[in-house]
């Protein structure tokens, strides 16, 4: 089967996220990994490649044991009831794993036991007296270098000095191993500054690793196959899940061809806080056990909320579920997607970011809302209108190069470029459309808009992987069938549906209770509102209409001669089906005198006048603005 591939040149991609500790509830930390698989598994695929994604949840050891412990249920119960919400939660996140591990699995199980099998059969695998500064919490040993004071450098509770028998995986044999694979590439560390951090580690000299718990103390984790008084340290079990995964969980995709098919990993994508297990401990392993080492491991950076540390006791953690229910109302596909473009496209993968609401939603109004949504609508509207809903879409030779610079941020792990790349050809699209005029230029209006179609396949293919389910809307209502990233650069016929906008502006629903209304930030509210100065710098007058018209060829238009007190101006207006010319002769309209001049249809139209849409059913479909009482021509209207 690989090797099938590999003569078709094609590649397989296996992506895995860690496995989740089901000791705690799945926040916005969890969800930013295993979107970012997401988006890069759903690339890889439209690219036509063979991909594998893989997550899960990390099962056993002290912190699992302590949560169900502290429940009174059992740690299998604890973890049955929990493993589903971390899968419920990548169902509403539209997440494409092809599998999901539980170290709980029997299969898992029995995979750490073979390797623990053979590493002690190559006296890979030692027992010791050991006597360590141990931090219960964190489940880790200490040197007394790290810890001068006995305080657990990471959670700052005191540590426990522990005498016990253990047993030690030969880790330290593995140093010059990983140092020469991390130095060559053989195994890539993104960003280069962790790649920097895992060499410092090892410059410092490597120890051996414990990999027991004696069960008197931790009883939750996989038994030792050769002395059942212990079980395996976490880490050691969970790690193998990277390779025991494809073993049971791929058969459907890799078929009867198993890890072969898929090893080496494409990428493990992790945090931060998980850099050496993957970087250190993990290669090491490997080695022992004749495997070779994943092609890189990606390590992003952490969410802060509002400028501090995302924690439980803080109580800002970020629990996506809630924003979607408080975003999204009955259909939260909008409030979900944009929660996916959000994390991904705000911060550069590798550095830590600060999540508000306001920036959420600042970047969901500009991008999605303004940029992109409405670039949708006006070309669906305007292909509507000027072309009665079709027309074969024409491919400009420049647009491969933006698909160039997007396939290069994704195959380097910069989502962050690839948004950028989406949004900003979104603006040249909005641009362009708003220089040709297309409504004021008919003749024009097949080839830009047969031009702006080919940008807009472009756009619902680049956007895809970031936001599936709104792309596949996007795509649906300019009538495209193929999101494959290997075809998008060929014409198709485009047809316009109509429908509600894409992406509408974000509405907060506050949620129940009188506590979390308050917890809407200031910002949001001052920043909807208008100051003075801003409503000030309309120029709103009084105007009498003077003499009325249509304009030849155009079923809405008007054109009007109005007087403004000590001048007089031509205006065109939309507003030929609702108000016949005669009708409007000597009535008071209000005019925003200072917009500025435009040509609509050869006429210059010096200013706008105000109407209101009327409820659909009447008449009229506006309803003008006009005056109670006689104010004079020009009068100001504050
Ligand atoms: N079970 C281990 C991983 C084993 S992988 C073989 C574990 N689990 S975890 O649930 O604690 O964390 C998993 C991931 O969530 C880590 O990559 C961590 O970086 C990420 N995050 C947890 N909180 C986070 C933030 N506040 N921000 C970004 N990511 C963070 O570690």
């Amino acid at each position: 089967m690989k090797e099938e591939r590999e003569r078709k040149g094609e590649e397989a991609v296996y992506l895995t996220t860690p496995i989740y500790y089901v000791n705690d509830k799945p926040h916005i930390g969890h969800a930013y990994t295993t979107i970012a698989a997401d988006v890069l598994a759903r690339f890889h695929r439209s690219l036509g490649r063979h991909v594998f994604f893989l997550t899960g949840v990390d099962e056993h050891g002290q912190k699992v044991e302590k949560a169900a412990r502290a429940r009174g249920i059992s740690p299998q119960d604890h973890c049955d009831e929990m493993a589903p919400r971390f899968a419920e939660l990548w169902k509403r996140l539209c997440i494409s794993n092809d599998a999901f591990i539980r170290t709980t699995d029997p299969r898992h199980k029995r995979i750490v036991q073979e390797a623990l099998r053979k590493l002690h059969e190559r006296n890979l695998i030692v027992q010791r007296d050991f006597e360590g500064w141990y931090c219960t919490p964190c489940e880790r040993y200490w040197t007394e270098k790290d810890a001068p004071d006995s305080t657990c450098p990471d959670c700052r509770r005191p540590l426990e000095l522990l005498k016990e028998k253990n047993y030690f995986f030969l880790m330290s044999r593995y140093a010059g191993r990983i140092r020469k694979a991390v130095e060559s590439g053989e195994m890539e560390i993104i960003p280069a500054s962790r790649k920097n951090e895992v060499l410092g580690f090892l410059e410092q000299g490597l120890g051996d690793l414990c990999i027991s718990r004696p069960k008197k103390r931790l009883s939750w984790g996989v038994p030792l196959p050769f002395d059942e008084d212990y079980v395996t340290y976490v880490w050691f079990d969970a790690l193998l899940n990277y390779v025991s995964g494809p073993q049971f969980l791929g058969e459907s995709l890799a078929r009867s061809a198993g890890i072969e098919s898929w090893w080496p990993a494409y990428a493990h994508l992790i945090g931060k806080d998980i850099l050496t297990t993957h970087c250190v401990y993990w290669p090491a392993m490997l080695s022992a056990l004749d495997i070779p080492l994943p092609r890189r491991v990606v390590a992003h950076g952490w969410w802060n909320f509002s400028g501090e540390k995302m924690s439980k006791s803080r109580g800002n953690v970020v629990d996506p579920l809630r924003l979607f229910e408080e975003y999204g109302g009955e259909d939260e596909r909008c409030a979900v997607d944009a929660f996916r473009y959000f994390v991904v496209g705000e911060v550069t993968f590798g550095l830590d970011g600060t999540f508000s609401l306001e920036a959420f939603e600042r970047r969901w109004t500009a991008n999605l809302s303004n940029d992109i949504g409405n670039l949708y609508s006006r070309f669906q509207s305007l292909t509507g209108k000027i072309l009665g809903g079709a027309v074969n879409s024409v491919p400009v030779p420049e647009d491969a190069a933006v698909m160039e610079r997007y396939r290069e941020a994704m195959e380097s792990f910069r989502f962050h470029d690839a948004c950028s790349e989406a949004v900003a050809f979104a603006r040249t699209l909005n641009q362009y459309i708003q220089e040709r005029a297309p409504w004021s230029h008919r003749e024009e209006a097949p080839s830009v808009l047969a031009r702006v179609a080919a940008g807009l396949r472009i756009l619902t293919v680049l956007l895809h992987p970031m936001m599936p389910r709104s792309m596949a809307l996007a795509a649906e209502r300019i009538g495209l069938r193929d999101l494959s990233l290997k075809t998008v650069l060929e014409p198709f016929p485009a047809v316009v549906t109509k429908g509600a906008p894409i992406f509408p502006r974000p509405h907060r629903r506050a949620p129940d209770g009188p506590a979390e209304k308050k917890s809407v930030p200031a910002e949001k509210t001052e920043r909807e509102w208008a100051t003075l100065d801003d409503v000030k710098k309309l120029d709103l007058k009084i105007a009498v209409v003077k003499q009325a018209e249509r304009v030849k060829g155009a079923d809405r238009l008007l054109k009007l001669n109005v007087d403004l007190g000590r001048e007089e101006r031509t205006i065109v207006a939309g507003i030929a089906e609702s108000y016949a010319p005669e009708e409007l002769v000597g009535r008071r309209i209000v005019l925003a005198a200072n917009l500025k001049p435009a040509r609509i249809r050869g006429i210059e139209s010096q200013g706008m006048l105000l109407a209101a849409p009327l409820p659909t059913g009447r008449e009229r479909k506006l309803s003008l603005i006009t005056t109670d009482g006689e104010p004079e021509p020009g009068a100001e209207v504050r």
